[in-house]
């Protein structure tokens, strides 16, 4: 089985560093394909409430044979729970379609700062953390002056950010303040989002002379460069295949040439400071 590395975050727990990611898939679907994903090896699973698959997920993780300790699991609060009661009340929510006692992990899903609720939110998963429910906590989608002001305000430090990072879109920015704070950095939409970054000729030179496709050529760039990484797939031979770029060797000068792929505009998703949601 593919020998998936784990990093520590700075609350002593570790985390697989190559996940699976669920979003936009069904939960009927999720209910299958995370079972492929458990049996191939993976132990580490992204969703979020707002993905709709809690049930599913959970589901998957029962019925797959793999221990509960075995299995990582990240969820997410909706942007529409945030405050404190809420955000309490939207994990047992969480917990309770899960079918879990307790997540590895509970992230504010997006900071989306015109609410004003994200200070209260943290507040709430501080709380969770030490109720036992998420035994991790950290963000999602948070600029650098709200990451700032909730660490201030409550001395807490998230032990992840999940946030988009691609070759396209490298956050240079973001992950020096999180080295300074020793906050690890998670990638969403890791592969664009399956979009033209995978016919790029510096991404398919690389997969050819390793014999291996593009998508694992980019996995295997994140975990070189320290990302925790959960690309999204449904088709069964890429869930495998993702999770084979874990024992991927990508050379000094292959990942120099990914490096060198970042684009002022290469957002894709929405921007953090202003989602608009
Ligand atoms: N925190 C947030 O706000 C946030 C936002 C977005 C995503 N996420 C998380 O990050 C995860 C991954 O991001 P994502 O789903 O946006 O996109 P992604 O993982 O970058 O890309 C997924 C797309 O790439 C295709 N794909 C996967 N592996 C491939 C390969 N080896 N070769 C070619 N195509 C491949 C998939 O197609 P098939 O499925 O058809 O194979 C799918 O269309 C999500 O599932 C979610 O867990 C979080």
């Amino acid at each position: 089985m593919t020998a998936v590395p784990a990093l520590s975050f700075h609350d002593g727990r570790t985390v697989p560093q190559l996940g699976y990611g669920v979003w936009q898939v069904e939960d009927e679907v999720a209910a299958d394909v995370v079972v492929q994903a458990l049996e191939a090896g993976y132990r580490h699973i992204d969703t979020a409430a707002g993905y709709q698959n809690e049930g599913g997920v959970g589901r998957a993780v029962a019925s797959s044979g793999v221990p509960r300790e075995e299995v990582f699991v990240t969820t997410k609060l909706a942007n529409g729970d945030q405050g404190f009661d809420s955000a309490k009340a939207a994990l047992q929510t969480s917990l309770d379609k899960l079918g879990l006692d307790s997540v590895d992990l509970y992230l504010i899903h997006w900071a989306s700062p015109q609410r004003g609720t994200y200070l209260e939110s943290w507040k709430a998963l501080i709380e969770l953390q030490k109720e036992g429910k998420a035994t991790s906590i950290g963000v999602s989608n948070f600029p650098i002056p709200q990451l700032e002001e909730i660490i201030e305000a409550t001395g807490v430090v998230p032990v992840m950010h999940q946030i988009e990072l691609h070759p396209e879109f490298q956050q240079h920015e973001l992950r020096e303040f999180h080295a300074r704070h020793g906050i690890l950095t998670e990638a969403w939409s890791p592969l664009g989002q399956g979009g033209d970054i995978l016919e790029h000729p510096v991404i398919t030179e690389i997969a050819a002379a390793h014999g291996v496709d593009a998508g694992q050529v980019i996995i295997a760039w994140h975990l070189a460069i320290g990302n925790v990484v959960i690309p999204k797939t449904v088709t069964p031979a890429r869930i495998v295949s993702n999770l084979a770029a874990a024992e991927l060797e990508l050379t000094s000068e292959q990942v120099e040439a990914i490096n060198g792929l970042d684009r002022a505009d290469g957002r894709i998703g929405a921007d953090p400071a202003n989602p608009g949601f």
